[in-house]
């Protein structure tokens, strides 16, 4: 039996020093002091930061076939007077506790279809792997998987609780990971894509608690995949990429959900605005193809205008490179950049849609109180050198006050997961942000001051397990 080091040495062979951090899989631990290796935790950071992402990509020999199909799991890292305690829980989804007791894969998922006989496949329905996102609600923590129900964890343990149906979502209804806390209410709303007969998103209005409130309904053009929307002002808005799903295989189950979509830009994107307090579309158009996975932010100008910050990709080769990501060495092309998007909502017109940055960058975030209301300084994960197989080793920001830009990137072989803005008391607030080092086969938690990341972290905390990047993490103040 290898040992782990053995393995990831195997597996990262000829390939970048991040690969390491996914060769084997996530190992679990309970609450642990973490160790302060540098610095000084901020007097006035009090509360958890939760992350999701994938914890393992293989199972008794076998690989999943891709990035999105990993399993759940949940870091949670706890600041009080006495320190910061982490913690790393798989999410105990029926397919996980299944596939655990059965060690191997038993189920379809996102990049696979089901296995075995024809007439066993028909109707297979995809596991829920619980794994791109967290929310925190008032008792409990859910993690998010886009095609279905979230499941709810015990906030300090993370112990999982089970599906979550947020009072009215029947069994397998989509609410996807990527909900929008409007700041002044604290009302959230989601969505879920809905295919077959008919094609639309299910609208989501909760209150704060998480409790769905009200609920809608928009038509969508075609079999499509829609990861995220944006909240911007008295609007939802949701751009549709030309990504066409074709329905059969998956009914037959005959391809996974990733290889049965294809690019077809003479679709163009179609613009969808919907007004947030009726939850009815207000204007619908199309323009030019691309496709984005997130969005920065969203608000209202003073003129009226709608202005959309968000990651634009050429075309939809980013999901071929996210399944090659699961190999350690992803190969394919892409081209990604921010963007800035600019409407006449009522009318149903682009004003502009211009580059911001000139950096191949993801993971667009920005402060809960800017959400949906104004540019505010805009935080993402970037290359410093954009080659096909590396991974992020930088956090930058795109700042409000003119568009200046300051950057961080990491000692080489050092790779940041997505910038996780904290508010604070006193200051501009922090930037919190999981660091693997595939020097030392190390993960740090690091914190950041929002303003001025350039001078490197303020704490580094030492984590007792490798942390793979994951996706998608939410910070809830005590
Ligand atoms: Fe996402």
């Amino acid at each position: 039996m290898p040992s782990l080091t053995q393995a990831r040495d195997a597996f990262s062979q000829g390939k970048p020093l991040w690969s390491r951090a996914i060769a084997t899989p996530t190992i679990e631990f309970g609450p642990t002091p973490l160790t302060v290796l540098t610095g000084k935790i901020p007097a006035d950071l009090r509360g958890s930061l939760y992350r999701n992402g994938a914890g393992q990509l293989g199972r008794a020999g076998q690989t999943v076939d891709h990035w999105f199909d990993g399993d759940g799991g949940i870091l949670a890292v706890h600041f009080s007077e006495a320190g910061a305690t982490g913690l790393y829980r798989y999410v105990q989804t029926q397919g996980f506790q299944a596939e655990t007791a059965a060690n191997r894969y038993l189920y379809p998922g996102y990049g696979k279809p089901a296995a075995g006989p024809f007439w066993q496949r028909l109707g297979t329905q995809p596991k829920n792997a619980a794994n791109t996102s967290v929310l925190a609600l008032p008792n409990k923590l859910l993690a998010l998987w886009e095609a279905g129900n979230p499941h709810a964890l015990d906030p300090e343990t993370l112990d999982t609780i089970g599906l979550d149906d947020l009072g009215t979502l029947q069994a397998r209804q989509p609410y996807s990971a990527h909900p929008k806390r409007e700041p002044s209410t604290g009302d959230l709303y989601n969505f879920g894509v809905v295919l077959g007969r008919r094609n639309y998103i299910q609208l989501y209005r909760s209150d704060a608690t998480g409790q769905i409130r009200q609920q809608g309904q928009i038509p969508l053009p075609r079999t499509t995949l829609v990861h995220d929307f944006v909240l911007a002002g008295p609007y939802l808005v949701f751009l549709v990429p030309p990504v066409v799903l074709s329905l059969w295989p998956i009914l037959l189950q005959n391809k996974g959900f990733s290889d049965a979509m294809g690019w077809q830009p003479r679709h163009g994107t179609q613009i969808i605005v919907v007004d947030r307090h009726s939850l009815k579309e207000v204007s619908r158009f199309e323009t030019e193809p691309w496709f984005q996975w997130h969005f920065g932010n969203g608000y209202q100008a003073t003129d009226g205008a709608v202005v959309i910050d968000y990651v634009r990709y050429n075309n939809f080769d980013t999901n071929q490179w996210l399944k090659e990501f699961v190999t350690g060495y992803p190969k394919t092309p892409v081209s990604v950049r921010l963007f800035q998007l600019m409407l006449d909502a009522t009318s149903g017109k682009v004003l502009s849609n211009q580059p911001r940055l000139d950096l191949e960058c993801e993971f667009p975030t920005v402060a809960p109180q800017d959400v949906g209301q104004r540019p505010g300084d805009l935080f993402f994960c970037y290359k410093s050198q954009p080659k096909n197989e590396e991974y992020f080793d930088g956090i930058g920001c795109l700042h409000s006050d003119g568009g200046r830009v300051s950057q961080l990137t990491f000692a080489k072989g050092c790779y940041p997961s997505e910038p996780v803005y904290v508010p604070s008391d006193e200051g501009s607030g922090w930037i919190l942000t999981l660091v693997f080092d595939g020097n030392e086969d190390q993960s740090t938690f690091q914190i950041l001051p929002a303003d001025n990341l350039d001078a490197g972290p303020v704490c580094v905390l030492e984590l007792p397990e490798i942390i793979p990047f994951g996706f998608h993490g939410t910070w809830a103040s005590k």
